[in-house]
């Protein structure tokens, strides 16, 4: 049976897509449950709101920044991936306990193409830009490929401290070497945040001797094109916005709740596209 009532949690949570995507597949499948929501929760008082938001019957709750480590902690269950982020984006809350999974990981890789996993990732060399939150999952998701993943970030002490949580055999890419590993790798993804802002440049790689088979992932995916994908491009470079990823992770969320498997549609993409 499909959970009633779901929403995402984030503090801000204005410009969430989550529920344009939720309820395009409530309203395709003809789901009779209330409207997926957007709800703001303050982090110094979120156990509480946690249990309002139960009292009220929430079934669902999406989780983004800045909750995904407390909705970790207050889950009674978490799945493996969770533990191993220390993050849930997933909460699901019954009468006996709360659930808390991470979809994230997961929705990273069916955002990607099969024959660029092949060919770009397993037993490559891939390189992730940032250490934060988001870097996180993406870097738990190259190396369950198969890729040997290094990751650059400009505090290397959190590139450091990131491959020792996750327990990977591997080490974060000094300034000086940025270039030449950048320069072999065939998989380079960027998660910091530089790019979002309007007028935002990201200029933490020169793309002039980039191998032109080399793919380009950056997860903004508002601008459509960032400037590191547009540097990409110019390079004739393959490239990937975050869109795709945001919907996969959801519709990962959508199954663990309602136990329905969605597609991601040309429609959805599109009414994203210009949300
Ligand atoms: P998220 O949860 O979206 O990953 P986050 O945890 O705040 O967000 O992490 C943001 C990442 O972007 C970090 O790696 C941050 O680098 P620091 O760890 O050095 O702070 C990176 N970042 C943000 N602004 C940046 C900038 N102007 N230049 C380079 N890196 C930046």
């Amino acid at each position: 049976m499909a959970t009633d009532k779901t929403a995402v949690i984030g503090f801000p949570i204005d410009h969430s897509l989550s529920p344009v995507i939720h309820n395009h597949w409530i309203k395709a499948l003809g789901l009779n449950i209330k409207p997926y929501e957007k709800i703001s929760v303050d982090p110094s008082t979120f156990e509480e709101q946690i249990n309002n938001l139960k009292a009220e019957g929430y079934g669902g709750l999406n989780v983004t920044v800045p909750l995904k480590e407390l909705a970790f902690n207050i889950s009674d269950e978490t799945s493996g991936v969770s533990k191993k982020l220390k993050s849930v984006n997933t909460l699901s809350l019954s009468f006996e306990k709360i659930n808390g999974d991470n979809t994230d990981a997961v929705g990273f890789i069916n955002s990607l193409d099969k024959k660029t996993i092949e060919k770009n990732i397993t037993n490559k060399k891939t390189l992730v830009l940032g250490a934060g939150g988001s870097a996180r999952s993406v870097v738990y998701a190259l190396n369950e490929l198969g890729g040997h993943v290094r990751l650059f970030n400009r505090t290397t002490e959190k590139a450091q401290i990131l491959l020792d949580d996750l327990s990977l055999n591997s080490s974060p890419v000094r300034a000086e070497e940025l270039e030449d590993y950048a320069n072999s790798s065939s998989f380079i993804i960027n998660t910091t945040s530089l790019g979002q802002k309007a007028g935002e440049h990201n200029n933490i790689l020169s793309f002039e001797n980039i191998e032109t088979e080399t793919f380009i992932y950056d997860l903004i995916y508002n601008p459509k094109r960032s400037s590191f994908l547009e540097q990409a491009e110019a390079k004739g470079l393959k490239i990937q916005n975050g869109l795709r990823m945001l919907i996969e992770q959801a519709a990962c969320s959508f199954q663990i709740w309602h136990k329905i498997k969605v597609d991601v549609s040309n429609e959805l993409m599109s009414l994203l596209e210009s949300a």
